[in-house]
């Protein structure tokens, strides 16, 4: 199915019903509403204006489509910051209150917002709670986006306080847990410990991960409380939230999704190109910055089906220039269309594109929408017509089983560890989870995300690309698959609290595979050293372990010094460094095979996925390629000599 993202506080009424109609001819199924609608449904406290967005609703009802309410929680109007300006985060970089005049101003420790976003969302999900046309619900909007999760708020420190008693229980365990001998940073009590920042130098790790769990569990109980409200009003509708990546929001969106129907997800492949790829060469750079990177928007899309293990949405999918990046391209002809199916490729039952049309006013003018501000069609409102006859035609089903024989272990704590010790700046978490997925997606694998509490029975290759604190549950799961699983470096290098383990690093590892890591180098990314594996030579460069074995661990690859870089004890392999993206795939096409996984050589800029009876195929390059293997197959859309940027739809 199809929707749309629409504000018709944005314009007149009396275009409403034609937007509507629009829509409808369109084939849209869905229109999500009102999520920064506050100053319009209580311009004054208490004071509520539900008439127009009653009239709004039946509007879009009446037309045939569906309504998705928002609640307008991300934007607290002025009159509510004016009534409680503690309500206010505090930036940790200034120290300064955030400012009125844009959105997400608002700090999750503030009880009088949280009383606040819980009354206003009652309000809504009372009076619209069992409307016929409201069909589901999304909390607040992209929780905690533009660094929002953490403040140095009165509100939060208090809240850190209460947050650290409940967890360590007395000032000595905390001390001690924290390591706060080491340069006299011992708390006499719990009213003494501060947030984080602010301090001369480095603020003590084990401090800064404790704050960022806090932080992360001050997102999760406001949200959940507004889950809770929704669902005693709204019986039998579907709650989801449009969540970004977790490494954009320092919130853990396992746990956030985990009160969902099902999670939903923004989809902006170009400005997320250009922010990736923001230190990257021209060349490299150059090449996706009309497509997005071919693994871009499904690695973010694989993610999101991970947080509830369920298909997923797409709330919001750019459908031209976007105006926050660093530069913001025009779409290739064509992007708009092999976007949306590399959407449903990968588990999305829906693509909800952002916006109906451009608004004229305000900060996002610059952003493209499918219609432009005179109201006349932007260049994706024709592949959006295509995109609805094509699915038309296919009748995907949005219970179709997804089958992964891969898994990539994500997890929140640790990438936060490798933040806050970063030990070297090319040492960046999202980049070698990414750089992974990359090598596994250019074999044609379909790759499931899951956490690090997920059973591990279901496939045949399980990648950790980094994973510094490893639980005693984890251990034993591992030890019960017989799938084959690859620890990447820094993997069981820490304790829960931040410490290096007795038996250092592996740690809890050294109970599957008998490696020690002697010692750490990192070192710039444009220096590398040589790699030997399976004959050949490849490249070490970032960071490099220094590794002990005993000679039950078998040695895969070495050091330019022949010393072990990557090895192996029954199914399980360490890889002491990061190399490059030819060795990654090296290595990993290797294990797949052993693992009994069919992998497949594809162009550099096509990719492949399965889903239920269909197998589809993308083309990221302008140049026409074939692909090679599926010739004798039976194609609904396209064949498999696909033209640039397009894609082809096959039965498995
Ligand atoms: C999203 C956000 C939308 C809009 C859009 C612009 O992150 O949820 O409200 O701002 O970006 O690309």
């Amino acid at each position: 199915m199809l929707g749309i993202c629409y504000y018709p506080e944005h314009w007149p009424e009396s275009q409403w019903a034609s937007d509507a109609q629009e829509m409808r001819d369109l084939g849209l199924t869905y229109v999500r509403i009102a999520e920064f609608a506050w100053s319009r449904l209580e311009p004054t406290e208490g004071h509520y204006t539900f008439d127009w967005l009653d009239r709004a609703i039946d509007t879009l009802a009446n037309a045939g489509l569906k309504v998705i309410m928002c609640t307008p929680t991300a934007t607290p109007p002025k009159w509510l910051v004016e009534a409680y300006p503690d309500m206010l985060a505090v930036d940790v970089n200034t120290g300064q209150s955030r400012g009125f005049g844009s959105r997400r101003h608002y700090d999750f420790s503030s009880i009088d917002y949280h009383r606040e976003a819980m009354r206003i969302s009652e309000v809504l999900a009372k009076r619209y709670g069992e409307h016929p046309a409201v069909v589901g619900w999304q909390t607040d909007n992209e929780l905690a986006c533009h660094d929002t999760t953490p403040s140095a708020s009165a509100s939060a420190v208090n809240a850190f306080q209460e947050w650290c008693k409940t967890r360590y229980q007395t000032i000595e365990k905390l001390n001690e847990e924290w390591g706060n001998v080491f340069w006299s940073m011992e708390y006499p009590s719990f009213a003494s410990i501060s947030a984080p920042y602010f301090a001369v130098t480095e603020t003590n790790p084990a401090h800064q991960l404790a704050f960022r769990r806090f932080s992360s569990d001050q997102v999760i109980a406001f949200h959940d409380d507004m889950v809770a409200i929704i669902r005693q009003h709204a019986p039998g509708r579907f709650v989801t939230h449009n969540f970004i990546p977790m490494a954009d929001t320092q919130t853990d969106n396992y746990a956030l999704a985990r009160e969902l129907d099902f999670a939903a997800y923004d989809n902006y492949p170009l400005g997320r190109t250009d922010l990736f790829f923001a230190n990257a060469d021209t060349a490299q750079f150059k090449r996706y910055m009309r497509t997005g990177h071919p693994d871009f928007s499904s690695y973010y899309f694989d993610q999101t089906r991970g947080l509830c293990q369920k298909n997923f949405w797409i709330m919001e999918q750019q459908p031209g220039p976007v105006n926050w990046a660093v530069h913001n391209p025009r779409p290739e002809p064509g992007m708009i269309a092999l976007w949306s199916w590399v959407a449903f490729g990968h588990g999305a039952d829906t693509v909800c594109y952002f916006r109906w049309r451009q608004a004229p006013f305000a900060q996002e003018q610059m952003h493209a929408g499918l219609k432009r501000a005179d109201n006349s069609p932007s260049a994706a409102y024709k592949e959006v017509q295509q995109v609805k006859a094509e699915l038309d035609e296919l009748n995907i089903k949005p219970d179709d089983p997804l089958h992964y024989d891969v898994a990539i272990v994500s997890t929140t704590a640790n990438q936060w560890i490798t933040e806050i010790e970063q030990q070297g700046q090319s040492y960046l978490h999202q980049q070698v989870e990414f750089e992974y997925y990359h090598a596994l997606r250019m074999l044609g694998l379909n790759v499931a995300f899951v956490s690090p509490e997920a059973a591990l029975t279901d496939y045949k290759l399980v990648v950790v690309p980094t994973m510094p604190v490893v639980t005693d549950s984890f251990i034993e799961r591992c030890k019960k698959t017989s799938a084959t699983i690859v620890f990447g470096p820094r993997s069981g290098s820490k304790t829960e609290e931040f410490q290096t383990p007795q038996n250092l690093a592996p740690g809890k590892l050294q109970n599957l595979i008998q490696v020690k890591v002697l010692s750490v180098e990192t070192l710039r990314d444009d220096i590398s050293e040589t790699l030997h594996y399976e004959g050949q030579t490849f490249h070490s460069n970032r960071w490099r372990e220094e590794l002990d074995v005993d000679n039950k661990t078998k040695v895969l690859a070495t050091y330019h010094d022949h010393t072990p870089a990557v090895v192996q004890a029954e199914n399980r392999v360490y890889v002491g460094t990061l190399g490059c993206a030819d060795f990654t795939r090296a290595l990993l096409e290797k294990l797949a095979k052993v693992s009994g996984l069919t992998t497949y050589t594809l162009p550099e800029d096509v990719r492949t996925v399965e889903r239920g009876d269909y197998r589809l195929l993308f083309n990221y390059s302008a140049e026409a390629v074939r692909v090679d293997g599926f010739a004798n197959k039976e194609f609904v859309i396209g064949s498999n000599e696909l033209p640039g940027y397009s894609y082809a739809v096959m039965k498995r």
